[in-house]
């Protein structure tokens, strides 16, 4: 007997398969099918045949590959009783229950005591699916590995890309090619990590940024992540996502995994960005005030650092919210004795040496400019130096051997006093000011990974965003060090990368937009010459860049001279008048014929507007522009098409490039399938196109 189910988005279909009263396994994935297509006779047809040499049946690539009925892979779960024995379970259908665009299951397996619960859920708008999976124990058990619900890879794939990175370099494409046996990429570092971003885009042969067909998957899971993709001795290839093992460390009769969000897409990788962009901000972001418009941020890291001096700190939010800042951010230093990076975390009392009068001098100068006030906190970490570490030894966590990360240590967010400790010190700087925000930080490493202490941060925001609704947060881990869409739940903002070169950032952002959409993401203004790469680039350049996304500055103001005042004024005014449709936008990556072109077409939900940001990454091969083909356009449409910012066009640009002169309109299937051709350009600079279909 063969029970199938089926979801549908407008660009994918989804078909799950049950033979037998076995875990279901899913028989089809990709491109929309028929409304009419006989799904069983799908089921029948995906069956693939064996011959000698191996067992008499292949065994299915289930939900949840089960090694009791001979999957010789990577099995979807690993576990064993209280006292260490392996346990090795064999579930058969109890129910089956079909909403709109979700399936949910449950399976049994009466003498382990064990039930198997997962679920799908499909939303046609993003087109993203939402599944995860839950053990349930009669008695309890050890978790060593629980995958959530397992996918298939295509088979016309030669090529999986996942994330890796480091501090000020984040989102790097890791491009492998398939071969028989597993790629696993596991993450024992207890948070996201620069390293480890939970994605994976498995793009099919020939597939590019507009064309194509691709499969994406983002595990939304703060803790670290293990992903494997392994291709069968048979052929088959299968995902799996789970938390790293180890993670789970006490016996426990119920177990869940996160969700694994995955998504179809038949118009190459930009198909699987459009879908996370879309589902991350309209259906995972939660706003305090979605109404209203991203504000400009200040951040005075760069500016200041730890040297926090109240003039100087009321003369820089002058000089911001001259430029434009809407948002000042009162970064590391307010707080304890904190003088540099040695001492102070956890106690978040404000340093009366720095002042004396506390915050409101600082808070009621920053509302007179017109900004409102966010400040910096790393609650889940400690100094040894402090005056809550020598209170409270026993609330870090790891060996009191252990080594430390700048010069810290991290407490126990599974122990509920210092979580009340926490939510005590928070809530009172909350309540005694007027904050809308705060940047939540998270600079080291776990000395032993758990998914308890996840749990325990999750728990924390949770009640801290309960208590202040009004309060934005933003996941700020030396720069891009936790992301990911379980931590998005609970904030609203991330900051991408410690590194303001706009050059690096340039890139950093392009591959993550893979997932993230220009409302989440934040990018700033650095200073002239950038602290952590020591390149000095133009002002109009590191402008764009940030502008590209939620845009903020972090220089200090100060060092600005008259021109450079005047450039990043004006692209900060553009930014304004543009952030409300861009906040919704999908950002589309561009195929540049020019590898030294990084470029991306931000379009509107209506299709009405776009704009083109192509970012001159380094010296061109060839002397002269290659056209940038668009996408996503009305090939019948006219459009449009101006150059922003042709003020900036050099003066080593002589020919007669139509667009240096004045706007164009053009078809979109001209733009399209020849592209847009823009005038000659020096490296570290960008164009910035708008169109408009007329
Ligand atoms: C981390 C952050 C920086 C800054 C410092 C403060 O490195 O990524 O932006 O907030 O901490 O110590």
């Amino acid at each position: 007997m063969i029970r199938t189910w089926r979801l549908d988005s407008a660009q994918q279909s989804l078909v799950l398969a049950s033979r037998d009263d076995r875990l279901p396994e899913i028989v089809y994935w990709g491109a929309r099918l028929p409304n009419a297509e006989d799904v069983q006779a799908i089921a029948l047809a995906s069956r693939i045949d064996i011959t000698d040499g191996g067992l008499d049946a292949l065994p299915e690539l289930s939900i949840c590959p089960e090694a009791a009925r001979s999957f010789h892979g990577h099995s979807g779960l690993s576990l064993r009783c209280e006292n260490g024995a392996a346990m090795q379970p064999k579930f058969t259908f109890v129910e089956a229950r079909e909403e709109l665009d979700t399936v949910s299951f449950v399976f049994g397996d009466s003498a382990l005591g064990l039930t198997y619960k997962a679920k799908f859920a499909i939303d046609p708008q993003t087109q993203v699916i939402s599944t995860s999976a839950r053990l349930e124990a009669a008695q309890p058990v050890r978790m060593d590995w629980f995958a959530a619900p397992v996918f298939p890879a295509p088979a016309h794939s030669d090529e999986m890309i996942d994330f890796t990175g480091r501090w000020c370099d984040e989102f790097q494409l890791n491009r492998t090619a398939w071969s028989a046996g597993m790629r696993c990429r596991e993450n024992h570092t207890g948070r996201t990590g620069h390293e480890h971003f939970p994605g994976l885009i498995v793009p099919s042969r020939g597939a590019t940024n507009t064309d194509g067909c691709a499969v994406g998957f983002h595990y939304g899971w703060s803790g670290g992540h293990k992903m494997v993709a392994e291709e069968l001795p048979d052929g088959r290839r299968q995902v799996q996502f789970g938390h790293a093992t180890g993670l789970e460390s006490e016996p426990a009769k119920v177990f869940e995994t996160a969700v694994l969000y995955a998504v179809h897409s038949s118009s190459g990788l930009n198909g699987c960005a459009v879908a996370f962009q879309r589902h991350l901000r309209d259906r995972i972001v939660k706003l305090p005030d979605p109404k209203r418009s991203r504000p400009v941020h200040y951040n005075c890291w760069e500016a200041v650092y730890f040297d926090h001096q109240l003039d100087a700190l009321k003369e820089i939010a002058t000089l911001a919210a001259q430029l434009g800042a809407e948002r000042f951010v009162l970064d590391d230093g307010w707080f304890g004795k904190r003088d540099d990076d040695s001492s102070s975390l956890g106690d978040w009392q404000v340093d009366p040496r720095k002042y004396p009068d506390g915050l409101d001098p600082l808070i009621t100068h920053i509302h007179a400019q017109g900004m409102t006030f966010g400040i910096w906190f790393e609650p889940e970490m400690v100094n040894p130096d402090s005056d809550v570490f020598r209170a409270h030894p026993d609330w870090a966590l790891g060996p009191s051997d252990q080594l430390l990360g700048r010069q810290q240590m991290v407490l126990d967010m599974a122990n509920a006093q210092v979580r009340t400790y926490l939510f005590e010190r928070i809530s009172a700087i909350l309540g005694a000011h007027d904050v809308d925000y705060i940047k939540w930080d998270h600079n080291r490493v776990l000395p032993v990974p758990s998914a308890a202490q996840t749990r325990g941060v999750y728990a924390l925001l949770d009640q801290l965003r309960a208590a202040h609704p009004q309060v934005e947060i933003e996941s700020c881990a030396s720069g891009g060090g936790r992301i990911d869409f379980g931590i998005l739940g609970r904030t609203q903002r991330v900051w991408l990368s410690d590194s303001n070169d706009a050059l690096e950032r340039l890139r950093i952002q392009h591959n993550a937009s893979l997932f993230l959409p220009m409302s989440v993401t934040g990018s700033h203004v650095g200073p002239r010459t950038c602290h952590t790469s020591g390149r000095v680039i133009d002002i109009r350049f590191r402008a764009w860049v940030a502008a590209q996304r939620h845009m903020g500055f972090e220089m200090d103001p100060r060092e600005l001279s008259k021109e450079e005042r005047n450039a990043l004024g004006g692209v900060t005014q553009w930014w304004k008048a543009n952030r409300d449709w861009m906040t919704h936008a999908d950002i589309l990556r561009l195929d540049s014929a020019d590898p030294a072109v990084l470029a991306e077409q931000q379009i509107a939900r209506t299709g009405e507007r776009f704009v083109v940001f192509a970012g001159k990454a380094e010296t061109s091969r060839q002397i002269s522009p290659r056209p940038l083909r668009l996408t996503g356009l009305d090939p019948q449409a006219t459009y449009h098409v101006d150059l922003v910012n042709r003020a900036e066009i050099s003066t080593r640009s002589r020919g007669d490039q139509a667009l240096r002169e004045a706007p164009l309109e053009l078809s979109g299937a001209y733009l399209m399938s020849h592209g847009l051709t823009l005038p000659w350009s020096f490296p570290e600079t960008m164009w910035v196109v708008e169109g408009h279909r007329q």
